[in-house]
């Protein structure tokens, strides 16, 4: 048997060395090593050896079986550095060349409104504020003056969650969230940007998610003159030109007086149009007081501004439901 061992060693060895190509070795390592391979078939031999034989006869077919597992080893990686070798010379392979792009994305027109308007507040000394997007019906109706009655409110337009929360359908709750975070010490400059939620029919101008940012001040003697100049500033840096503003009432529960303000390019005939842009007011002396401020001693102005319409006429863009459709086609352009 230890000839035979000795015979099928130096015949794998032999092969291993004559072998042309990595299925040369694949058939050795099969045939010789294999679970029913000549190794596997001569151990179970074993047993017809004197019982003093076996041990030593067992320790020898390990010493040739790792031979042989060492020689293949060696064949195998020495196939390797060939392949490797012909592939680098492949005059169609340039290891040089730049590898595949990996494509980079860029900043939606959404978000890259949101952070000039961000920008233009920080210069102007605002705090940059955040709200729940799924808020609570006291914060996002009742303690900013929203009846229980008023449209607002109705499942047609809000989306209720079942446990009475709501996805909040404007930006203002965030007003009080501010006030009560600062522990009605005045002054307080915040603006707090985010998306909101309406139980709209999609189409060209409507959406079931946009984009608002709300702003508020408060402080003592604050008054309209303070609103007005603030947004007047803030719109011409936004839209990179002076601008004139006008106010018209206009009833929103949270705010008394209340107004939308319309703009125009600075120094337009008379005639010219004007473009509703936000709404503001003063704040309701109730929020205020919601808020843990005593609307005795301060008062303050807020508005509401929708984005999403902003970087529409920035880009000429004509329907609302590309913004959020995630279309590369449309996103890439700008
Ligand atoms: N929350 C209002 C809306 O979604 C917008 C608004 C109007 C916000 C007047 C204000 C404001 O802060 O003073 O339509």
């Amino acid at each position: 048997m230890k000839d035979r061992l000795e015979e099928l060693a130096s015949q794998a060895l032999q092969r291993i060395a004559d072998a042309e190509t990595t299925a040369d070795l694949e058939q050795v390592d099969k045939t010789i090593l294999g679970r029913k391979g000549e190794l596997a078939c001569l151990m179970r031999g074993i047993g017809s050896l004197p019982a003093e034989e076996r041990k030593p006869f067992g320790r020898l077919v390990n010493e040739r079986k790792e031979a042989i597992e060492a020689a293949l080893g060696a064949r195998r990686e020495a196939f390797d550095a060939v392949r490797q070798q012909a592939r680098l010379q492949d005059s169609r392979y340039d290891p040089t060349e730049p590898g595949l792009a990996v494509p980079t994305g860029h900043l939606h027109p959404i978000t890259r409104v949101r952070r000039e308007v961000e920008e233009i507040f920080l210069g102007l000394g605002f705090d940059v504020v955040d709200g729940p997007e799924v808020e609570t019906e006291e914060f996002n109706f009742d303690l900013l003056n929203i009846p229980a009655h008023h449209p607002a409110r109705d499942n047609q337009d809000t989306f209720w969650l079942e446990s009475g929360h709501v996805l909040r359908t404007h930006t203002s709750p965030v007003q009080l969230r501010a006030m009560r975070a600062r522990g009605g010490q005045p002054p307080l400059r915040v603006i707090a940007p985010g998306r909101v939620f309406r139980n709209e029919q999609p189409d060209r101008t409507h959406e079931a998610i946009f984009h608002q940012v709300e702003g508020l001040m408060v402080d003592r003697g604050i008054t309209v003159a303070d609103m007005k100049g603030v947004l007047a500033l803030f719109l011409s840096r936004l839209f990179g030109g002076d601008v004139e503003v006008r106010l018209r009432p206009h009833y929103f529960p949270f705010v008394e007086p209340g107004f939308e303000l319309d703009m125009r390019p600075a120094g337009s005939p008379p005639e010219a149009e004007w473009l509703e842009a936000l709404g503001c007011g003063m704040v309701h002396p109730d929020v205020l007081a919601a808020g843990g401020f005593d609307p005795d001693q301060v008062t303050g102005w807020a508005f509401g501004m929708g984005l999403d319409r902003v970087a529409m006429m920035r880009h000429g863009i004509d329907d609302l439901r590309w913004m959020l459709g995630g279309d590369l086609r449309f996103l890439q352009q700008f």
